[in-house]
């Protein structure tokens, strides 16, 4: 199944660490096609915000700021590239900071139809699987596969602890189930768009599934759907 075969959509959402960056990455490269992580849209922002001494809560301040930055989204085989004003964020947007920095911004409505815009230009032009909060709900109501990719929290919270470990970073297991609950929290009860299952979604439970066993899960789904 290659893109020029047929344009299709593939909407992943979930609560933090459900495993949706690492399955969805996995599916596209066996697809052929693209892959758009839209989380590390509002993380650049974050960073953009943090770096420039203003404040993710600030309303005001932070949809000022949109107009400072300019965001450039590059494919890339197994992944997506970032670019904050010309500089490639793509890594320094990867810390627990930055993901609660991301989930502050994504509660501005203003923050949101800025990103949306840019997120659907991306699926307007190849197929995608795209992986966000809102992308079923609200980026991409018409996607042919829509998948809610849920897990039980302490597993999300082993699998971001190993992914920081890869790093050479620590942090303590019950310190960041805080913050994945707290931010899943933020997502799920902000006013716009927030993070729910599409009532045409499949939900997928990928507690005590391996990175092979969730991706294959999903592509029996894709397979299903474009049957
Ligand atoms: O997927 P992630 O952990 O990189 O996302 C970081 C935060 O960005 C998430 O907690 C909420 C926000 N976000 C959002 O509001 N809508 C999306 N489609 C993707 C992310």
């Amino acid at each position: 199944m290659k893109d020029t075969e047929l344009h299709f959509a593939i909407a992943v959402d979930g609560p933090a660490g459900s495993g949706k960056s690492t399955v969805a990455k996995a599916v596209a490269k066996k697809l052929g096609i693209i892959y758009v992580d839209t989380g590390a849209m509002y993380r650049t922002v974050a960073l953009h915000c943090m770096e420039k001494g203003i404040s993710t809560k600030d309303e005001p301040a932070v949809v000022a700021a949109l107009d400072e930055i300019q965001m450039e989204i590059q494919p890339e085989e197994g992944g997506q590239r970032i670019f904050l004003n010309g500089e490639d964020v793509t890594a320094k947007i990867r810390t627990p900071e930055i993901g609660q920095g991301a989930s502050d911004v994504g509660v501005f409505q203003k923050v949101r139809e800025r990103m949306v815009e840019l997120q659907r230009n991306l699926a307007g032009s190849h197929s995608v699987i795209m992986d966000g909060r809102d992308i079923g709900t609200a980026v991409l109501p018409d996607a042919q596969i829509k998948i809610y990719l849920d897990a039980d929290v302490d597993e999300r919270t082993r699998r971001r602890m190993g992914e920081l470990l890869e790093k050479g970073e620590k942090e303590e297991f019950s310190l960041l189930r805080e913050k994945i609950i707290k931010r899943d929290e933020n997502d799920m009860n902000r006013v716009h768009s927030p993070l729910k299952k599409a009532r045409d979604a499949v939900l997928l439970d990928s507690t005590g599934m391996n990175v092979e066993e969730a991706t294959q899960a999903v592509l029996d789904i894709v397979a299903e759907k474009l049957k």
